[in-house]
This record gives structure tokens, sequence and C-alpha cells, in this order.
């Protein structure tokens, strides 16, 4: 098991490019298959989580190559719609390929999928969903085998507006009789993304990124080359980094209406911000005020997955911060870490309270999540002496080498595997 060694103290600088959206390429290979032409992908990170969806394309016949940041895809002689069950356990988004094969074969089997453990991630929306696009759903033995010849338009109202129930229905309807319409849809740019992939497919979805999205069935569609969009997430570690350590750094290839969530977090704690283009720009003197009250929410609300991201900054913050996690009931696990680096976190079920200390310690603590690994290791950056960050694996699945782009602004941290 790989961990980071963090040296703490150090004023970050320079400029950094932003990478590809983890959240937004996943679904969009796995879109490859209900394409069933060849597609290349370019701006694709390099993530445990992209290998692992590389594998289960490979497990269903498709032709996969990379080059660098480029992954082209054909799904045209796929020959099986069983994804073994080791591969689907390995990331949540494999349940996204459940729609795909759907939309191409009109069949599929999958277990239960894996992904980081930060609540119980039930499936249930999508369940329901495939069911309304006529979907038979049969489950024995811990799989779901799905079947339909050809799905049929519906009027499908999430009762949450989950980002995988709204991508598989996207997915399953690419080729139904008629018309989808998703009330109550996920927002997340994530959702535009994907649309945008399959429209230069040719298929026919208007509305994402709203709460209403439609899906015109098509009979064929046609290959492609497609850009991910870059990765908010990343760059709101980034801008995590360079804030809690007194930093001045410009990022690159950033989307900065994606961030709009939190550039009010971080101009409330006192940092300064320019944007301009695909860039920002991020000014700390490093004292920081508290943010008040944190709310995760579906997008456009404060995203979950910079939760422990912005708890860590809370925890040096002047002030009380009060963050109410609202999305999944298992996400504060990092806050016994940090209370571990001298923070001073109380939490209670879903609502955890953030008293900012002067500095952190460096201490030895442990990665449960992505998020947490990564909001633990900026912790390290801001903390008195070093800092060991344990389970490093789970970093890997959302950034592309951490601990080379935080050296390359100044960090001292190394990898030990
Ligand atoms: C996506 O997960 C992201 N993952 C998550 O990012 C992100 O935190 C989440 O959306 C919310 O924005 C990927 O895109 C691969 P949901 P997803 O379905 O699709 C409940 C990261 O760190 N729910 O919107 O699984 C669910 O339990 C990861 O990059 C049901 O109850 O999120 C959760 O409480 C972590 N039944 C809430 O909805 C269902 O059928 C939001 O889940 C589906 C979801």
């Amino acid at each position: 098991m790989s961990r980071f060694i963090v040296e703490g103290g150090r004023r970050l600088g320079g400029r950094l490019k932003i990478q590809g959206a983890k959240n937004s390429a996943l679904p969009i290979l796995a879109a490859t298959v209900a394409v069933g032409r060849p597609c290349v992908i370019h701006n694709c990170p390099m993530l445990t989580d992209i290998e692992a969806t590389l594998s289960i394309l490979k497990s269903l016949g498709c032709e996969v190559h990379r080059s660098g940041n480029s992954v082209s895809v054909d799904s045209s002689r796929m020959s099986f719609t069983e994804i073994p069950d080791s591969l689907m356990r390995e990331m949540r988004s494999s349940i996204i390929f459940l729609g795909a094969l759907i939309s191409r074969t009109g069949e599929a089997s999958v277990c239960a999928p894996g992904g980081c453990d930060i609540g119980m991630r039930p499936i249930d929306l999508h369940l329901f969903a495939m069911e309304k696009l006529g979907v038979n759903l049969v489950e024995e033995h811990g799989h779901i085998k799905c079947r339909c010849q050809k799905t049929t338009g519906a009027k499908i109202t999430l009762s949450f507006p989950s980002v995988g129930a709204t991508e598989n229905v996207i997915l399953a309807s690419l080729r139904c009789s008629g018309t989808t319409t998703i009330i109550n849809a996920a927002r997340e740019p994530e959702i535009v993304d994907l649309a945008r992939f399959l429209n230069s497919c040719g298929a026919r979805i208007s509305g994402a990124g709203e709460s209403t999205v439609t899906i015109e069935g098509v009979d064929r569609l046609f290959p492609t080359q497609y850009t991910v969009m870059p990765d908010r997430i990343a760059a709101c570690t980034y801008m995590t980094a360079a804030a809690v350590t007194g930093s001045d750094i410009l990022l690159e290839d950033v989307a900065p209406h994606h961030l709009a969530p939190i550039l009010q977090c971080f101009e409330q704690s006192g940092c300064r911000i320019n944007v301009s283009a695909n860039r920002l720009r991020l000014t700390s003197s490093g004292g920081l005020r508290s943010i008040g009250t944190i709310r995760t929410m579906p997008y456009p609300g404060f995203p979950t997955d910079c939760q422990a991201l912005i708890m860590t900054m809370a925890s040096v913050s002047e002030g009380t911060t009060v963050i109410c996690e609202n999305i999944f009931e298992n996400r504060f696990r990092h806050a016994s870490e940090l209370n571990r680096m001298g923070a001073n976190i109380s939490v209670h079920d879903k609502i955890a309270i953030v008293n900012g200390v002067r500095r952190l310690q460096g201490a030895s603590v442990c990665a449960h999540d992505l998020r947490a690994g990564a909001a633990l290791t900026v912790a390290g950056l801001c903390a008195e002496g070093t800092t060991t960050v344990e389970n490093v694996h789970f970093i890997d699945r959302g950034y592309e080498a951490l601990e080379k782009s935080l050296t390359f602004i100044g960090a001292k941290i190394k990898r030990i595997d």
C-alpha cells in the first residue's frame, strides 16, 4: 500500500494545468458501448478508475488503445453483455454500463457496483428508471439480468436528482421508440459533457444541465472525437492547497463557470480570485476566516466532493464553520483523521462543527476514500512538521499523480510504495 510523506509549511507558487474530469470521462467511456462505432476521447485523465473502465470495455470485446491522454474505443465488434463481478466491484461508475449495454444490445448482466465507502449507495433509482423504459429485470444470485429488445420512451421522475441514474436513463434511451423525458434530472456539468459527447455521435438529447432532459430515440449513431471537460473537483483541490498555505497559484484549463458554487467560499475565507477565460488565479495570505455554514447539495449547490477539502480549510480558519453533508450518509470519516492533526472537529450525524485552530500538527493519517485522501494531503501541506497519508490508492482513483502536481507548484511531498 503506497503512502505520501508530506512536509508542511511551504508556500506554493506557479501555474498548473487541470486534468480532465474523472466523473465525465467515466460515463463517456461507458457510452462508447452504446455508440457502437469508433470513438476517440481526448483529455482522458490517467487514473485507476479509468483503467478499470478500460478493462471493462476490453472484457466486453471492445478494441481499446490509449495514447497519452487520448483513448480510442471501437465497440463495433463487441461480443459480450456480462461484466465480471471483479470489475463491477472496482468502482461506482461501472453501473453506467447498464444503460449503455441495454441501448446497444438489449441485454445486460451486472452485479451491484463498488465505489468509495461514503454511504450505502443503492441503485434503486437506476432500476426504477430501467423498468419505466420497459426493461425486464431479474435479480438472482447477486446479479441483475436485464432484457429489452428496444426501450420505450417514457416520462421518468427521479425522486432525487441522481447523477448516475440520470446518466443511465440517457444512455438507455438513446435508441428508444419515441421520446424519454427525465423530470428532476441531475444538473451537474458532467451530465452536460456526456450529452454533448452523445449528440456529437448523432444522439438527440436536449435540456442537459437543466432539471428536465429530453432524449428522442434515434436509429443510428456515428463515430466521433471528443475532448473531456476539466475536472472541477481537482481544481477545488489545488485552490484549497493554495488557500491553506498562503500561496499565489494560477490554474489553467479550468471551466470557471463550473466552480461558481465554491468560488464564494474561497472569497469569503479571505482569498482573492481572478478568473479569465479558462484560467483561475487564487491568492491567499494564509490567514483565513470561517465561511459560516456549508450545505452540500446537488448542482448548482455546493458539491459534496468538495466537502472534505473545505473541512480542511475550515480547520485552520479563524472562527467556527458548520458543514452539513446532505448527499452521502458516511462522508465525514476524514474528520477524525484531521483531529489526529490537531483539528477541533465534532460530528453529529450529518453535521460537522469545525472550530478553527491556529495550525495543524503533522501526524500519520489514513485516507478512507478518494476526496478524504486529497483533503488529508492538503492538510499536510499546511501542518507543522511531517504528515504521512496512508491508502494513497484511493487518491489515485481520481487524481493524476497528485504528488507530482503538488511538487510542480512547490510542495515537498513524496510517494513511498
Ligand atoms: C456521482 O456519484 C459521482 N461519481 C460522485 O463522485 C459524486 O459525489 C456524486 O455523483 C454526487 O455528485 C461519479 O460520477 C463516478 P448520485 P453517484 O447517484 O452517481 C443516492 C467522487 O469522489 N442514490 O448522485 O453515485 C446516493 O446513495 C465521487 O468523484 C440513491 O439513493 O451519485 C446518494 O446518497 C464520490 N439511489 C445520492 O443519491 C440511487 O439509485 C447521490 O447519489 C442512486 C443514488
